[in-house]
């Protein structure tokens, strides 16, 4: 697989910025400057990767990650604090998680300094693409992948540890509140599968439900657990939070739920706040009898959801500012923006 690791190119002028219409940014494709890639052949250890230019790569038609679906993304962001540093959100759990899916897919990892490192090393490599406090962050897209050709049979004889960048603005345009539908047939994931880790497996499948119920005008899509059917479990790509006076529940850690990075301080924070949090089995009609429902995730951040749709019953809830999701919004936010103290640890400058 190319590229080979060439010299980072010099050629860009050092400005602080990027030519980017910050106002415009969405959630998309930008092409930036730099990559990093490493690679791990015939069992070894990955070897130190390098940053490398951004560019299209060659791959074997008959690679791993093309037929069997051998591959796991992660998703994290760094931000541009008013005071000029640069910041990244607990990037070691990142690295941890992307142990746990490659151990899960039969892949070799790379160690979380590894890991940490080569997301510092994008970062600074694509530095003017972050965008300006306030107007966005630079999400970092971690992927590990069987890139050696196997048609058949074990082992995969090379895997591919690469990292790019984009500048991004809100993930969910709708700050209002999302208008959600359960999904009461497609499933997202199920016992034994891979719904606990980031492959890249779980998302593809679900696409088809997701455009029909946007094309319903809905802003997603909640799914139910595959065993009974009754319980709800998370969001094309957000965990899913329940408000029902001090107590607030997520669906447990059970194989079928993403283990979120925000989730896990979500639940931190939501503990500092005086609530009890409770990580349990939760049927439908304890959400649609919540006072307050949330939804959780890099991209996500915290995101009030102001309506669920089941069967065709809509029930709405809580939103505004004086939401508990719009208090846990801002606290997340002023940690991992810089604009508070850190004094949990979580953020790490470069
Ligand atoms: C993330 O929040 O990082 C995700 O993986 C969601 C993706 C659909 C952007």
């Amino acid at each position: 697989m190319a590229p080979s690791a060439q010299p980072l190119t010099t050629s860009v002028p050092d400005e602080k910025y990027a030519n980017v219409k910050w106002e415009d940014l969405g959630f998309g494709f930008v092409r930036t400057d730099n990559m990093y890639v490493a690679k791990c052949k015939h069992g070894e250890n990955f070897q130190e990767g390098s940053i490398v230019p951004f560019a299209d790569f060659h791959i074997s038609p008959c690679a791993a990650v093309l037929h069997y679906g051998q591959g796991l993304y992660e998703g994290l962001k760094a931000y541009r604090t008013e005071d000029g540093r640069i910041i990244i959100f607990r990037p070691d759990q990142n690295g941890l998680r992307l142990q746990a899916g490659a151990d899960r897919l039969c892949m070799p990892y790379p160690s979380v300094d590894q890991f940490v490192s080569a997301i510092k090393q994008v970062v600074l490599a694509n530095k003017k693409w972050i965008p300006p406090p306030g107007k966005g962050t630079l999400y970092i897209r971690p992927i590990l992948f069987g890139s050696g050709p196997i048609l058949g049979s074990f082992p995969v004889p090379e895997y591919t540890f690469l990292v790019f960048a984009c500048p991004v603005g809100r993930y969910h345009k709708d700050n209002s509140g999302l208008n959600l539908k359960i999904e009461d047939k497609v499933r997202r994931a199920f016992p034994s599968g891979t719904g606990g880790v980031k492959s890249i497996t779980n998302y593809c499948p679900v696409w088809k439900t997701l455009a029909e119920a946007k094309a319903q005008g809905f802003s997603d899509v909640l799914f139910l657990d595959a065993a009974t059917g009754k319980n709800v479990e998370e969001l094309f790509a957000s965990n899913i939070f329940i408000v029902k006076g001090n107590v607030v529940s997520t669906p447990q850690i059970s194989g079928t739920i993403l283990p979120g990075v925000t989730r896990k301080s979500i639940i931190e924070l939501t503990r500092d706040f005086g609530y009890k949090v409770e990580e349990r089995v939760i049927p439908v009609e304890d959400l649609l009898d919540s006072e307050e429902v949330f939804c959780t995730g890099t991209a996500a951040i915290v995101t009030t959801i102001a309506s669920v749709t089941f069967k065709d019953k809509k029930s709405s809830f809580k939103t505004g500012e004086k939401s508990l999701a719009a208090k846990l919004f801002a606290t997340l936010t002023d940690i991992q923006m810089g604009r508070v103290e850190d004094t949990k640890g979580w953020t790490v400058e470069i």
